[in-house]
């Protein structure tokens, strides 16, 4: 059997899952199936960079190998074209997009790098995966080194419509280097689609039936492939010791009252000031859901020293505050807003508790806290999801009240309807959802992804 090579720019942990992202259980469960060798960043800033040394481990059939960035990899690449062009570009933030020449060469140099430690690492049946906006022109550097094996990419992030894209003062030459990669993985058919009309607009594209695209005088094929969370095992953190505990304690304090809970990484793609400014709408218009129905948002921070963040952070606090002071009584506070993670199986008494799981980012590529708040619910007692249109997981998710996160007033409406929704109504929508997120869970999404990497080469 072939080894399955992942590359991400995050690499691990494998051996707690309780503490891992959605994306890094994915991943893991893929390796330790088939066994295999994670590439990636180390997490550490060192002056010697990518020039030190690999750093291995090896856990049970993983082997894990990353290299450090230097500083200015660092501040250039990671903190630069990454996070301060790619991610605000890719999430339709031209407005917050920074383009600055230097970036750019550091990211690419970064990805030559990245790749020259890694091609000697290659054994020749080996099946790579690589992942995210940080690699996007990895396997053109792997190709001109000599890789023949089959390269796949996916995005976890949106696509953006090619007029948004071509706003990138180098984007002719990013997605000519996608093209090197044999299949390119998208999270719905939207950032598909804008894949395949950027190429037929920009580079006269061929488009087959079976999704392969031809430009540049290469062929890959691309589809979509909505990730999925471990979906059982998730319901099964819910109904723990670690999660029962909590929707005790929170029984005890919240006794009559109902719960709204947000889950996200601090990021201005979450649509965060909108979502607070949506609940006090709640709060102002409908006077009876005062004092009963509350909000926990989650949001450990990301990317801090980027100005963006900061920005966005002190914003919510300064909207939290006015919330608070405004709606509190002396027995009952509207937001609690915690800027730090939990474990999983916290969260997922957190959800389980919660009536309301509310998901409304601006832009999201899929968003996991929407399946992983449907799989924490009590089928007897389940809550409601309301979700943003942006998100990716609406393509899919059949039973969530849809919401345009822009629409503060539409959102405060929504909640009340969700407040008051029969249980007869939550039931059915939730049995709805349950089923399309335990069918698409994170295995179905790796083997869908791996089957159709290795029949390309067929
Ligand atoms: C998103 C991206 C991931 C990234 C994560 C956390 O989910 O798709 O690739 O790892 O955000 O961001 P960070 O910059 O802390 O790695």
């Amino acid at each position: 059997m072939s080894r399955l090579v992942i590359v991400s720019n995050r690499v691990g942990p494998v051996r707690d899952s309780a503490r891992a992202g959605g994306l890094a259980v994915a991943i893991v469960e893929a390796l330790k199936e088939s066994g295999g060798l994670w590439f990636g960043w180390s997490g550490e800033v060192s002056e010697d960079g990518t020039h030190g040394a690999l750093k291995t481990e090896t856990v049970g059939r993983v082997e894990l190998a990353t290299v450090d960035f230097s500083p200015d990899d660092y501040r250039l690449h990671y903190a630069g074209y990454t996070n301060r062009t790619l991610w605000p570009i890719l999430h339709y933030r031209l407005d917050l997009a920074e383009f600055d020449r230097e970036m750019d060469r550091a990211y690419r140099a970064v990805n030559e790098r990245f790749a020259a430690r890694l091609f000697p690492l290659l054994k020749p049946d080996d099946v790579i995966w690589v992942h995210d906006y940080h690699f996007l022109p990895l396997a053109a550097t792997l190709r001109a080194m000599g890789a023949e094996q089959p390269i796949g990419f996916f995005l976890h992030i949106p696509f953006p419509v090619p007029e948004i894209l071509t706003a990138l003062p180098n984007h002719a030459a990013l997605v000519r280097a996608m093209m090197a990669y044999d299949l390119i993985g998208f999270q719905t058919e939207r950032d598909r689609r804008s894949f395949e009309r950027y190429l037929q607009e920009e580079a006269d594209a061929v488009v087959s039936a079976e999704g392969r695209v031809r430009a540049y005088g290469r062929t890959v094929t691309a589809g979509a492939f909505p990730v999925g969370i471990d979906a059982e095992s998730f319901a099964r953190f819910a109904t723990s010791a670690d999660a029962r505990r909590q929707v005790d304690r929170l029984t005890r304090m919240i006794a009559d009252g109902l719960q709204i809970i947000g889950v996200d990484r601090l990021d201005y793609s979450k649509g965060l000031p909108e979502r607070f400014r949506a609940y006090a709408e709640m709060l102002e218009k409908y006077p009876d859901t005062r004092s009963h129905v509350s909000m926990l948002q989650i949001a450990p921070p990301s990317r801090e020293e980027l100005d963006a963040y900061i920005e966005i952070r002190q914003e919510l606090e300064q909207i939290t505050g006015n919330v608070n002071g405004r709606y509190s009584s002396f027995d009952w506070v509207p937001i609690r807003y915690i800027t730090r993670g939990f474990q999983r199986r916290t969260l997922a008494g957190l959800y389980r508790f919660s009536r309301i799981g509310l998901v409304t980012p601006l832009r999201d590529g899929m968003n996991l806290v929407a399946k992983e708040y449907v799989a924490a619910q009590d089928s007897e007692d389940p809550g409601v999801l309301v979700l943003s249109r942006f998100a990716g997981a609406a393509e899919t998710l059949d039973g969530a009240l849809i919401v345009n996160p822009f629409n503060i007033e539409a959102v405060a409406d929504t909640l009340q309807r969700a407040v008051h929704m029969p249980l007869d109504e939550r039931q059915a929508r939730w049995t709805r959802l349950w089923d399309t997120v335990r069918q698409h869970d994170a295995a179905a999404w790796r083997e869908a992804f791996l089957t159709s990497l290795k029949s390309c080469r067929a």
